[in-house]
């Protein structure tokens, strides 16, 4: 029997079709739910024409209420009985009652080389660092914001030329090397780090 893997997004997906294309063949994980808490979302017509099932969970009627949106977020992924949860552009943070809920099941991807630069503008604050290079962790979410053990990292030169969007779509495409990569080794069930 497969692991099951649900991918919670926010936005257009592009991890998550990343993760989703992986699962094929002899991997031991298969998707079995893409959860958006934005019914715009772009990733989910893609996970459709994968024939991944989808659900939404707006975050925005709930309001300041973070207890009562993740105990939607829990009522919908039990139903789906995920082994494992990525998140992947998921742009919510979470309170620690959720993540422990799911503690050592729950992986993220961010796009910086942590313990650099948690939270948001990553490209932006490496540029004006000053960063030689910069890059992606995936690691596995605790309750301290993008502060998890780290499961891999990806690595990119800094240009002398960059922008923020031109860096964040060099980390991009490591993103959707490092995170497949990432995803394989957990549902072995290896916890090593991976340096690519
Ligand atoms: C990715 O760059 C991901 O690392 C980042 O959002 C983007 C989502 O793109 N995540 C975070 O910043 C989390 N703090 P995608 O929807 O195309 O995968």
């Amino acid at each position: 029997m497969s692991l099951r893997v649900a991918i919670l997004l926010s936005g257009g997906g592009s991890n998550m079709v990343a993760l989703v294309d992986s699962m094929t063949g002899t991997h031991p994980a298969r998707a079995c739910l893409v959860l958006a808490n934005d019914p715009a979302a772009g990733g989910l017509a893609k996970a459709k024409a994968r024939g991944v099932p989808t659900a939404v969970v707006d975050h925005r009627p709930f309001g300041p209420d973070r207890a009562s949106f993740e105990a939607e977020l829990t009522c919908v992924l039990e139903t789906h009985a995920p082994d494992i949860i990525c998140l992947a552009g998921f742009m919510r943070v979470l309170t620690p009652a959720f993540v422990t809920r799911w503690q050592g099941r729950m992986l993220n991807i961010h796009p910086s080389l942590l313990p650099k630069y948690p939270g948001l503008h990553t490209h932006a604050r490496a540029l004006a660092a000053g960063d030689a290079e910069a890059g992606c962790s995936v690691h596995e979410v605790t309750a301290e914001l993008d502060g998890g053990p780290i499961l891999g990292q990806a690595r990119v030169p800094v240009l002398a030329d960059d922008t923020p969007d031109s860096l964040a779509a060099r980390v991009l495409v490591q993103e959707h090397r490092l995170y497949p990569m990432v995803l394989r080794r957990f549902a072995d069930g290896d916890r090593g780090r991976l340096d690519i």
